[in-house]
């Protein structure tokens, strides 16, 4: 199993969902039915037709774009910084970007009277696997407006489920009993779009790759920036981590490459890796995790593992699998350090990095001949170990623009928040993401139709089936 079981960002409250009164009026005489129907139509009449006099104003104002954008201040200032628009070289423009201020979480609670008509997501997926997807999230907005934003269980909130804009579905669940017993996605009504969220990699859940099972979703929220809604294992206390705390020097720093690691059996064989490294004498590469542990801990330290790299040059960060974009704290953990990380992961890491030189790739160098000459390399020579760790003293936009992209994302209000206004967008008519999440599976599927018809030639070719 991964190392990180999945707990997304927990805001606090649940607020109760109050109900609109019904109108039902009970009476024997038939007389009154007749009456208190007139009276439920009137009232019906009186409440429609100006709420829907409104909304197609509202409508008419957003899409002919008479109303002026309220957009909340810390974020316009983030986004006009890109110098697309503007004469400037993207470099200059980008260079001025600097690390947002990360606002502190709102606590100005959801109400529904004041609201756009708020979001209501089910939530498919029993409550312990998805921490802080339950009840009314506080703050949410959409369009410079406050927004309700509500998760909901549809076995004690039947109603509400029936009028949720959304299922919402944790991935690796899923992809479990969709293996178990065929268990599939389900809409209750032909409104509702179905979300995928994941944070566990392709690689350990197959699923996420495959057309068949991602076919009925709408909307997929994940570590993989193709997602519609991207989330990643970047922390804003990391990035308060390297900005703020003084990096311990070099000489300071015990030569010995550091390991902590617990869950030994991963899909990666990365113990198999360290082992190999572990047989020169040279690196004295020690270990403080349950795996292959060289400090004689049976069951690893306690000590906080960004403290014990805090004290070493390199550390050893291996992913418990590969996958494209599948970046995990671990990297992270190393960077808030200032420890410089022997790197084996996402293949794509190079685009995920804050800056090329940061790391000790592990997948680059090939051999563990080359790996144990680099380390030595980094780790006897001040200046090119300094090199390494130079990036966290640079501006924000000095960085590579996928980590930028990162590091500004953490400044978004909460995923559940996120959700919920793009949802808001989906039902004012502005279906963009969800066409692009249709579109990129359905040209995943035609490429795989395409690869099983030539493997079909292929193999009739040679004459085996
Ligand atoms: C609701 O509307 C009132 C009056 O327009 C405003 O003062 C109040 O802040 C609003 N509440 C929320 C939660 O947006
Ligand atoms: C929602 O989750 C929080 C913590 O994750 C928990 O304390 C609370 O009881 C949950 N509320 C409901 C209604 O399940
Ligand atoms: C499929 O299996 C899961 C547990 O593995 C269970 O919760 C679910 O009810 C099953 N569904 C069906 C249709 O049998
Ligand atoms: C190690 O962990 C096991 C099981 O978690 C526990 O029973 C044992 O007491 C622990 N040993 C030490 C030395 O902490
Ligand atoms: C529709 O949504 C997309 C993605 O969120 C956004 O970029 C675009 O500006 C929206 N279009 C309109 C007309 O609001």
């Amino acid at each position: 199993m991964p190392d990180i079981p999945f707990t997304a960002p927990a805001p606090p409250l649940f607020t109760k969902i109050t109900e609109a009164p019904g109108n039902c009026t009970r009476s024997n005489k038939k007389g009154r039915l007749v009456v208190a129907r007139y009276w439920t139509v009137g009232a019906l009449l009186l409440f429609f037709v100006p709420a829907f006099a409104f909304l197609t104003f509202e409508i008419f104002l957003q899409a002919s774009g008479l109303r002026k954008e309220t957009a909340s201040g810390s974020h316009a200032s983030l986004r006009v910084s890109h110098g697309q628009h503007t004469g400037h070289t993207s470099l200059t423009a980008v260079e001025e970007i600097d690390y947002p201020h990360f606002p502190s979480a709102s606590h100005r609670s959801a109400t529904l009277e004041n609201a756009t008509t708020p979001v209501i997501v089910s939530v498919m997926t029993p409550q312990q696997f998805v921490s802080g997807f339950n009840g009314s999230i506080p703050g949410c907005e959409w369009q410079g407006q406050s927004l309700g934003c509500h998760y909901v269980v549809p076995r004690n909130d039947p109603r509400l489920h029936m009028r949720s804009d959304a299922v919402f579905y944790h991935g690796p669940n899923l992809c479990l009993e969709y293996h178990n017993n065929g268990t599939r996605v389900v809409k209750s009504t032909r409104r509702q779009l179905a979300v995928l969220m994941t944070m566990e990699s392709a690689a350990y859940y197959p699923c996420f790759d495959d057309p068949v099972f991602m076919g009925p979703f709408d909307l997929e929220i994940s570590y993989r920036r193709e997602a519609q809604l991207p989330i990643s294992y970047l922390r804003k206390d990391h990035v308060e981590g390297w900005r703020h705390d003084a990096l311990v020097p070099f000489e300071e720093r015990s030569d010995s490459p550091v390991y902590v690691q617990s869950n030994c059996m991963p899909q990666v064989k990365r113990d198999n890796i360290v082992r190999n490294l572990m047989k020169f004498p040279d690196l004295n590469i020690r270990s403080f995790g349950r795996c292959l542990n060289t400090e004689g801990l049976v069951n690893g330290t306690k000590e906080d593992k960004v403290d014990i790299y805090r004290r070493h040059k390199i550390c050893i960060v291996m992913e418990n699998s590969i996958a494209t974009d599948y970046v995990t704290e671990k990297l992270y953990d190393a960077f808030v350090a200032g420890c410089v990380p022997l790197y084996y992961g996402a293949p794509n890491i190079e685009d995920l990095l804050p800056d090329p030189d940061s790391i000790i790739d592990y997948r680059v160098l090939g051999s563990t001949a080359a790996v144990r000459k680099e380390i030595l390399r980094v780790m006897g020579n001040k200046e090119v170990w300094e090199s390494k760790v130079a990036w966290r003293k640079k501006r924000l936009g000095q960085l590579s623009p996928a980590f930028q992209a990162q590091v500004l994302a953490l400044a978004q209000p909460s995923v559940q928040c996120q959700l919920c206004s793009l949802l808001a967008d989906n039902r004012a008519g502005n279906m963009t993401l969800v066409q692009q999440f249709h579109d990129s599976w359905e040209y995943r599927s035609d490429e795989e139709k395409r690869l099983e018809s030539r493997q079909q030639i292929v193999s009739s070719f040679f004459g085996y089936h």
